[in-house]
C-alpha cells in the first residue's frame, strides 16, 4: 500500500507527523506501508514555483492513497492566480478524478460543550455530507471576465453538471446512506437554477433504484437554515460542488471543534486523498499547539475506503474516542480540568492507546 505524503503548509507538517506516526504504529502490527513524501501547495511554491510540482502530481498518481496536511499561508496570498496553494487542491482533484467528498460531521459526546448550539440540538450529530468535487461552477466554462454591450465590465462563471456527474455523486450519495441511517437529502435550488431542476431529475431517477432509501429534496438556503436550526434531521446530503463547500463548513462547525473532522475525496476506484477539514492555521503554525486528531481520523478514513481496512480503520478511531475520554486536550478544544497537550503528544497518546 503506497501512500503518498503531502504535508502542505502551515500546521500542516506537523500534524501530517501525527498521523504518519500512528499509520507506522499500524504498520508494526503488520500492515505494509510504503510513505514517501512531496512538497504541496505554498511548499510546492517555494521549491519548483508551483504549488502542485509534477514530481509531486506523479508520486500521487502513482500511489494508492494521498494524505495532505493543509495549504496555504500569507506568504502566498499575494502571487498569481495560477501559483495559489488553492489552484494546487484544485488541480490535484480534477487531475486525479477525484469527484467524490466525503465530510462528515460527527458529535463527540466529550466535546458537545465545544459547540455554538445548545447541547441538546448537538448531542448525538452525525451527518455525512457528500459534496461533488470536480465539476459545477467551479470548473465549468466558460468563465472569465469581458466587457459587455454597455461596455461595462464583467466577470462570469458557469454553473453546469453533466447527467454523468450527477449520476455517480448520486450514487455515492445513496451507497453512504445504505450504510447508515437510510435516509438522504439532496441539496439544490431548483426554484431558480437550470442546472439544480436537471440535478433533481438525475438523483430522483437514479433513487428508484434505492427503494429502501428515504430520498428528500431540499432548497440549499433552507438547508443552511435547518442545519442549525434541526441538524439531527439530516443523515446523508448529497449536493453540488459549490453548495457542498458552504454547507460542510457549516456542518463543521456544529460540532464546534472543526479540528476534530476529517474528509476524503475519492475516484471512481476508491484511489483517495485525505485531509482534514481545516485550514493550514498559519497563526499557530511550528508551536506545537494544533489538533492532529482530524489528520488523524483522515487516516482512519483511508484505511476504510482506500485499503479496506475496516478492522484497522476502527482501531484508530477507538483509540481517538479514548484519549478524548481520558481527559487528554490541545488548546482548541480545551476546557478547565481538562489536560492540555501540545500537537506532538496528542499524537504520542493516540498511539499509546492503540497499543494499549
Ligand atoms: C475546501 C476549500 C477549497 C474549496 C478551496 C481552498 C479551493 O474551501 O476544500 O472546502 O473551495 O473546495
Ligand atoms: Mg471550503
Amino acid at each position: 500500500m503506497k501512500i503518498a505524503i503531502l504535508p502542505g503548509d502551515g500546521i500542516g507538517p506537523e500534524i501530517v507527523a501525527q498521523a504518519v506516526k500512528v499509520l507506522k504504529a499500524l504498520g508494526s502490527d503488520g500492515l505494509k506501508l510504503e510513505l514517501e513524501e512531496a512538497p504541496f501547495g505554498g511548499a510546492g511554491c517555494d521549491a519548483h514555483g508551483d504549488p502542485l510540482p509534477e514530481p509531486t502530481l506523479m508520486l500521487a498518481r502513482a500511489a494508492d492513497a494521498v494524505l495532505c496536511g493543509a495549504v496555504g499561508g500569507p506568504k502566498y496570498d499575494a502571487l498569481p492566480r495560477a501559483q495559489r496553494p488553492e489552484q494546487g487542491i484544485l488541480r490535484i482533484r480534477r487531475e486525479l478524478g477525484l469527484f467524490a467528498n466525503l465530510r462528515p460531521a460527527l458529535m463527540f459526546p466529550e466535546l458537545v460543550g465545544a459547540s455554538s448550539l445548545k447541547p441538546e440540538i448537538v448531542s448525538g450529530l452525525d451527518v455525512m455530507i457528500v459534496r461533488e468535487l470536480t465539476g459545477d461552477i467551479y470548473f465549468g466554462e466558460p468563465r472569465g471576465r469581458r466587457q459587455n454591450a454597455r461596455n461595462e465590465r464583467e466577470g462570469y462563471d458557469t454553473m453546469l453538471y453533466s447527467e454523468p456527474e450527477i449520476r455517480r455523486i448520486a450514487e455515492v450519495g445513496f451507497a453512504a446512506a445504505m450504510k447508515r441511517g437510510k435516509r438522504l437529502t439532496s441539496v439544490d435550488k431548483e426554484n431558480v437554477l437550470e442546472t439544480s431542476r436537471f440535478w433533481r431529475e438525475v438523483v430522483t431517477e437514479v433513487g428508484r433504484r434505492y427503494p429502501q432509501v428515504a430520498l428528500a429534496h431540499m432548497y440549499v438556503d433552507n438547508a443552511a437554515m435547518q442545519l442549525v436550526r434541526a441538524p439531527k434531521q439530516f443523515d446523508v446530503i448529497v449536493t453540488g460542488n459549490m453548495f457542498g463547500d458552504i454547507l460542510s463548513d457549516e456542518a463543521s462547525m456544529l460540532t464546534g471543534s472543526i479540528g476534530m473532522l476529517p474528509s476524503a475525496s475519492l475516484d471512481e476506484r476508491g484511489k483517495g486523498l485525505y485531509e482534514p477539514a481545516h485550514g493550514s492555521a498559519p497563526d499557530i503554525a511550528g508551536k506545537n499547539a494544533a489538533n492532529p486528531l482530524a489528520t488523524i481520523l483522515s487516516a482512519a478514513m483511508m484505511l476504510r475506503y482506500t485499503f479496506n481496512q475496516d478492522v484497522a480503520a476502527a482501531r484508530v478511531e477507538k483509540a481517538v474516542k479514548r484519549v478524548l475520554a481520558e481527559g487528554w486536550r490541545t488548546a482548541d478544544i480545551h476546557e478547565p480540568g481538562a489536560r492540555k497537550v501540545g500537537t506532538a503528544e496528542m499524537g504520542d497518546a493516540v498511539v499509546a492507546a492503540l497499543r494499549s
